[in-house]
């Protein structure tokens, strides 16, 4: 019996496929499928599929080509497959030819024609899609809307900055088309919105965008009370729209599976986490202008809080601050937590560097992250036995966005499996974090 191999993604199933599947079958008697798995797609930079891997099987099976669905989920795999399966030859459509002749050491390889003018990526463009408007035109901003570019669904069709001069300069630079000359004016030409403006605008441009019907992914810090964010989500609610907060870390596939993995007891019982987040950065910078909110609580806590709500929930007993002022900011804060059964601790700074790792110690072992732990790329898991040491790499592709806006766009349509990386709860509870230090609760100033 000659067995044929071959592989895709086979995202919202076309003609295309059909025809690839068909000229597959017909190579031999048996035919096998590859189908990519969403991590598989997702930590190879794959961003846009709109058909989970289930759908996506489904229609693979439905075209009736398919003696056999397998399912590929790493690197390399191709290799084991072809041996593991006694594959005669491995097929794939034209647009490869040449990148797989690797494979000849193992078996034959065929490059079929591929169909013209049609493909999933062009199928997908023709999606209507979420127009996104985005409040405030800075360097996160600017790394916004290139990772927007990878994720399908989306287009940013507005910016809107009251400078003007800056939002024209940065529409033409990003080929924006509407430099709105007021936040109405933006609302008005897009489904939703992104805010990236000074912190301490995010609260009054959240509460406006969601009145005027639209969805929100909002820059941390979201606000600065647990009341303001609990009524905002409430507001989110009464009009039936998503609101998110654009926290990069908690969307990060490799952040995800190390509190997964922590979760399921790797290291046995967690009994303290500790991660710090610091950014050197000039006194004249509004970073730390205190008339806008600034210094290092509020620039940098909500990245270690993520990791110690994860791991130890929101229920503290106590904090305590540490903070080194300056001209009525912090340049320095480092924060204690108690709970019940574990302690935490982070540093935050923009004016004092440190270690930017983030360790959490077991009662069998511990986890550690090195900087920068909020990229999450890597981290091992270390043991009083060495032996057990393991090491876990990931990719972390691109500036790391890219994650957060394709669960913001599939929460917004409604299009594809995803949950909420980061609970309200957390969310309020960071907002609480805030005002607990900017009311000067347990903080003692250096
Ligand atoms: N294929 C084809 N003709 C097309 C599109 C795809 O023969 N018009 C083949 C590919 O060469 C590959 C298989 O179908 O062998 C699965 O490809 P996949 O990457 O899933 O499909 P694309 O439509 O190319 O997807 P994308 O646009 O996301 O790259």
């Amino acid at each position: 019996m000659k067995k044929v191999i071959t592989y895709g993604t086979f995202d919202l199933l076309h003609e295309g496929h059909v025809n690839l599947l068909r000229r597959a079958k017909a190579l031999g008697d048996w035919l096998i499928v590859g189908v990519t798995t969403d991590n598989f797609d997702l930590e190879r930079g794959k961003m846009n599929t709109c058909n989970n891997v289930m759908e996506r099987i489904e229609a693979v099976r439905k075209t009736g080509y398919a003696d056999q669905i397998i399912i590929e989920e790493y690197r390399g795999q191709k290799i084991d497959d072809i041996q593991r399966y006694g594959v005669d030859i491995f097929a794939i459509g034209s647009d490869w030819e040449g990148y797989f002749d690797y494979l000849k050491e193992f078996c034959e390889v065929v490059y079929l024609p591929r169909t013209e003018g049609i493909s999933s990526t062009q199928l997908r463009d023709e999606q209507p899609g979420v127009r996104l408007g985005i409040i405030g035109t800075g360097s996160i901003a600017e790394r916004f809307v290139p990772e927007s570019e990878v994720v399908s669904g989306v287009r940013v069709t507005a910016a809107y900055n009251p400078d003007q001069a800056r939002c024209k300069e940065f529409c033409k630079r990003f080929g924006i088309g509407l430099a709105a000359r007021t936040a109405e004016e933006l609302y008005a030409a897009c489904d939703a919105v992104y805010i990236a403006s000074p912190h301490y605008t995010h609260g009054a441009y959240t509460k406006a965008a969601l009145e005027a019907g639209k969805h929100v992914l909002c820059e941390t810090p979201f606000v600065f009370t647990g009341a303001e964010a609990g009524e905002l989500f409430a507001l989110a609610d009464s009009k039936g729209l998503t609101l998110m907060l654009a926290h990069k870390t908690a969307y990060c596939p490799a952040f995800g599976h190390l509190v997964t993995l922590l979760k399921s007891g790797a290291i046995g019982e967690i009994v303290d986490v500790n991660a710090s987040v610091t950014t050197l950065t000039d006194e004249s910078s509004e970073k730390l202008d205190v008339k806008l909110f600034g210094g290092s609580m509020s620039e940098n806590a909500c990245f270690p809080l993520l990791p110690i709500f994860k791991l130890l929930g929101t229920d503290w007993s106590n904090i305590n601050f540490y903070s080194k002022m300056k001209n009525g900011v912090d340049l320095y804060t480092k924060a204690v937590f108690r709970y019940a059964a574990a302690t935490a601790s982070f540093q935050v700074g923009l004016g004092a560097k440190t270690e930017g790792n983030l360790t959490v110690s077991g009662t069998k072992g511990y986890a550690y992250v090195p900087a920068p732990w909020w990229k999450t790329d890597y981290f091992e898991l270390r043991f009083e036995d060495q032996n057990q040491n393991k090491k876990f790499f990931y990719p972390f592709v691109g500036e790391g966005l890219r994650y957060e806006i394709k669960d913001f766009v599939a929460t917004v349509t409604g299009s594809a499996l995803t949950w909420s990386k980061l609970s309200r709860k957390e969310i309020v509870r960071m907002a609480d974090v805030q005002q607990l230090w900017l009311s000067g609760t347990n903080v003692f100033t250096l």
